[in-house]
Formats: C-alpha cells, structure tokens, sequence
C-alpha cells in the first residue's frame, strides 16, 4: 500500500500472522508453471473491506492510520492466524434427495459404479428420490449442505441440477438451489445438468434432449435460474453428437457450457469442449498424453475431482501434466451422493497434493482464482486484492499449507462472505 489517502471500512481484520494469496492478473486464471504463483506475507497482515468488497491489503504499519472506521464497524483481531480467499467450489451436485449408502455397500465388496448404473441404479436411484421429494424438502436438504461446505471455507459454492430429468423435477431444482441460496452465507450459482443421465421413462435419449431444448432453456435463462449448462458425455449416458446438439441450443439461449467427460472413455468429450468453447471439461480420469495436449493448447479448464476417483478406484485425473503442459487447472469436490460423498475443498486439496502431485500452492490456485474463472467471476473473486469480494477464511494454524496438509481438520476458524461475519469456529 502506498496512498495516503483515506480509505473507508466496515471490517477489519488485523494482526493476522500470515496471509497467502494466489497472484497474476486480476480476472486471469493461473495457467502452466504460473499456477503455483502465490504470494505469501507473513507479520501483522490487515485486510479492510467496505460494502464487501475489500479496500486495502497490507501490513498494520502500512494501513492502519489511513483506516476511517464506520460506526459498528467490525474488527476481527487475529493475532496468530493465517488469511487465504474463500475458497470456491466449481462443481458439486449438492442438490439431490435421499443417499446412496447400500451402493457405496455393494461397490465395498466389488460390484462397478457403472454396472449399478446400467441396472438402474446410482444417478437414477437418486433420481427416482429426488422426484418423490418436494421443493421445500429439496431447499432443506441443499442448505444444510452448503452450511457443512461453509464450515470447511468455501464461500462460492455451485451446484447441478440433474436429479430430476423432467421438466418439472429439474426446475424444482434450480428453484430450489435458488431458494436454499437466500439464507446461505456462501454466494450460490446454479447449473443446469437437463442432461445428467437418459430418464428410464423417457421414449429416447434424443427425445429427452428435445424435452431439454425445446422447454428447459428457455425457462432457464429467461427466469436466471442458471447461466450455465452441462452434460455427461460418457458411454451410458449421451454421446458426442447428442452433446453437440444440446450444447449448440444452449449457446443460442446465451447459455455457458460445461462438460463431464473423460470419466470412464475418451469418446470425443474433450474435443467437443474445445471445439465449442466450453468453460470446462470436468472429471478426466480416462483422458491419454494426447488429450492432456490439446486441453492444455486451449482456453477449456479441465476440472480435476480427485475425489470421485478415490471413491470410484479410477486413475487419478492427469492435474499434474495438464499443469505442465499449460493448461488451466481447477479442482473441486464433485459433492454428490454416488461418487463423491465429501464437501471439503481442503479434502480435495489434499488428494491434489498426495495423488495428483499437485503443490499446496498449485491447488490452492486451483479452488480460488482458477474455480472462480470457470464460473465466470474470476473479476470479483478467487484473490485477497482490493477491488475483490471480501471473502475470506481464517485458519488456526501454524501455516496456510495446513489447508492441504491436514486431512480432516484444517483449521477453518473464522469465514468471511462478502465483508460479513458468516462463521465463526
Ligand atoms: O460427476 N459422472 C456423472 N455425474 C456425477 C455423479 C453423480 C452421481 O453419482 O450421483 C459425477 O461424478
Ligand atoms: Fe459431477
């Protein structure tokens, strides 16, 4: 900091021990060898916002006799802590009824997460609960997930749609994320997963799409319940040409594209994502060196979900060559009853450092600055920078790499949405 001149605030956060912070360009992901580029302070850091937003970043000395304080201002003094971003989850399935233990039970003694698909099982059996569930019970269920996200610092969080698979059960959904949104502290920002699995009652896959062509876009992006849509490309749900035709129409709605692919086959998945220009490619547990090449050569992230591979005994998804190649890489929970039955980023971090070989730095970047880029609010979020949203995790820890390091007790103490106070361990 060096202006003298007067700087407002609402929130104070002083004496922090250490703050680390992804860096690079305001909106710019962290892509290739610049994705472990984060600056760590250590020493009487303070971080003051206004409105939300935050207004200063820097040393007591630096900042504190410029700080006008607003009546009721809050002050948080952490003397010992440690500051990173809120962290920001790209991609959870948080939404959903029901739960999957006696298919996790059945996968314990051998049976394949596909295998149970393809007999009616898994998404579908949490399809067929999620339709028997209200609205309201869908909003109770949603919001208590997103305050058990809050708890391990993710202060963005998305969540899919895609357990109805009918017109009226997905929009339930949307509305639902929507509603549970309201009185969660954490910013939410819904996906529209029509295509998540072919319905059992549907005529055809194809005319299912139609169903999500022809009535869901439109009530999408005309009501906002979602600027954002998704498919699961893999063998046994839709194939390429499928996914071209839903992907097309949604972009014609204005509507941003996301993929699920590479899980189990490469069957063209990737090359559709860069082809239209998606955000994203999620999963990449089955993509080759040469898949690795051409999503590093674009502006596609592949979103690695470490998690859904240690559950489901795949390969690890290849963070660490896409990395090396000049890709841009993010991580996220892929929170869902089936594959990924965890809601911790900091879980997520550690299996980026232990299975991908991924640096602490490198996956912090990977659920800050990289996962706000594949939302769309890279601009706003993923840093502690003035100009940024006021979302900030405090930690009780010696160092900010205990994110990564601990395993299920990472330290979370304080968490900061948009400037305000919204938990407190
Ligand atoms: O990202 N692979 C497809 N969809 C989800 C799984 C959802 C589920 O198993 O319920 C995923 O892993
Ligand atoms: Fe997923």
């Amino acid at each position: 900091m060096s202006t003298s001149e007067r700087i407002s605030a609402d929130l104070v956060i002083c004496r922090l021990a250490q703050l680390a912070t992804p860096g690079g360009e305001t909106g710019q992901p962290l892509r290739g060898p610049a994705l472990g580029n984060v600056e760590v302070h250590t020493g009487d850091m303070w971080i003051a916002a206004y409105a939300g937003e935050i207004v200063a970043v820097g040393h007591g000395h630096e900042i504190r006799d410029l700080l006008d304080l607003d009546d009721g201002a809050v002050i948080i003094d952490a003397p010992g802590l440690v500051a990173v971003p809120g962290l920001i989850d790209c991609h959870t399935h948080a939404c959903f009824a029901g739960d999957r233990v006696d298919e996790f039970d059945q996968r314990s003694r051998g049976a394949s997460y596909e295998e149970i698909h393809a007999s009616g099982g898994g998404i579908l059996s949490t399809v067929r609960a999620t339709r028997a569930a209200s609205q309201a019970d869908l909003v109770t269920i949603t919001r208590r997930h997103l305050a058990a996200m809050l708890e391990h610092g993710s202060t963005t969080i998305e969540v899919k749609s895609g357990y109805g698979l009918d017109v009226d059960t997905e929009t339930a959904m949307l509305r639902a994320i929507q509603e549970a949104s309201y009185d969660s502290a954490a910013h939410v920002m819904a996906t529209y997963l029509g295509a998540h699995a072919v319905p059992e009652d549907a005529e055809s896959a194809d005319a299912y799409l139609k169903v999500c062509i022809d009535e869901m876009f439109a009530e999408v992006a005309e009501w906002g319940l979602s600027d954002c849509v998704d498919i699961f490309v893999e063998r046994g749900a839709y194939d390429t040409e499928q996914a071209r035709t839903y992907l097309e129409a949604a972009r014609e709605h204005g509507l941003a594209l996301r993929l699920h692919g590479d899980q189990f086959a490469e069957i063209g998945a990737l090359d559709l994502a860069i082809e239209l220009g998606a955000r994203s490619i999620d999963h990449l547990e089955a993509t080759g060196p040469e898949g690795v090449a051409k999503l590093a050569a674009s502006d596609v992230v592949g979103v690695a979900l470490p998690v859904a591979a240690l559950t489901l005994g795949r390969p690890m998804p290849p963070a660490r060559a896409l990395a090396d190649a000049g890709g841009i890489v993010a991580l996220a929970t892929d929170f869902n009853p089936g594959s990924s039955p965890c809601d911790s980023l900091p879980a997520v971090m550690h299996l980026a450092c232990t299975q991908c070989h991924l640096s602490p730095a490198e996956a912090l970047s990977a659920v800050t600055v990289n996962a706000a880029h594949v939302l769309g609010i890279g601009e706003r979020a993923g840093r502690l920078r003035v100009g940024q949203r006021a979302d900030i995790v405090l930690l009780d820890v010696p160092d900010w790499r205990y994110l990564a390091y601990r395993l299920g007790s990472e330290g979370v103490k304080h968490v900061i949405v948009e400037g305000v106070w919204a938990l407190e361990g």
